[in-house]
């Protein structure tokens, strides 16, 4: 029986449902203001992993946040940072998430969405979207107080799920989070949400490259 490990923000949460509230705010800028966010709260757990100095993913998307408002001039008042905030709890699913993991769930797949969110906001996130049902469990890397891509945190999915690393799937658009599951030992899925996107160049490629979530069943093959 396959085990599947969902990555969320940008896999299954579309982190660009940010961009209509922003652009209230900052007008124009708001789609490179969502996706400088996005990019800079990465970076910001990639060297918090790196430095073992761990303060939970929020810590990294309010920071994340105060470095982009100040790299686009754009001083927002700190009510306007906190609803910014809460509205990174409530942000859309993909289109293809719902009939995606719908499919994948009639096949005997064990199904956990995986993340550096913190519990209860994925819960939120995923109960707002209306997908948190095909989930048998939510698992965190704040339960081990690391970041993607450390080992430690994939190894956690195992221990967590009683899974064999050679039977488990990592599913993700982001190729750090892919590129960390193989180096650690599993397989893993790139869904590639946008013919722009490109992978890195290492040595780790995906198992399986995927335009969509609907074409996971084809892995259970
Ligand atoms: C995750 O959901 C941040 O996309 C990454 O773990």
């Amino acid at each position: 029986m396959k085990t599947f490990a969902f990555d969320v923000y940008g896999t299954l949460i579309n982190t660009a449902g940010v961009t209509a509230a922003l652009k209230t705010h900052v007008g124009d800028k708001a789609p490179l203001f969502t996706q400088r966010w996005r990019d800079k709260q990465l970076e910001y757990s990639f060297r918090r992993g790196l430095m073992k100095n761990y303060g939970g993913f929020p810590q990294c998307i309010r920071n994340s946040l105060d470095y982009v408002c100040a790299e686009l001039k754009e001083d927002l008042p700190e009510e306007i940072r906190l609803s910014l905030m809460q509205s990174y709890r409530v942000l859309p699913s993909f289109e293809d998430a719902d009939f995606g993991l719908a499919e994948l769930k009639k096949h005997s797949a064990r199904m956990f969405a995986f993340s550096n969110g913190m519990p209860e906001d994925i819960e939120n996130l995923l109960y707002h979207a209306g997908i948190l049902d095909f989930f048998e469990d939510i698992i965190s890397v704040d339960e081990i107080r690391s970041f993607k891509p450390d080992p430690l945190v994939y190894q956690h999915f195992l221990t967590r799920t009683n899974a064999r690393a050679e039977d488990s799937w990592l599913v993700s658009s982001n190729p750090f989070d892919v590129i960390g599951a193989i180096n650690f030992g599993m397989h893993a899925a790139w869904i590639k949400r946008s013919p722009t996107m490109v992978f890195d160049p290492w040595e780790q490629q995906p198992d399986r490259t995927l335009s969509s979530l609907t074409e996971l069943i084809d892995i259970l093959d």
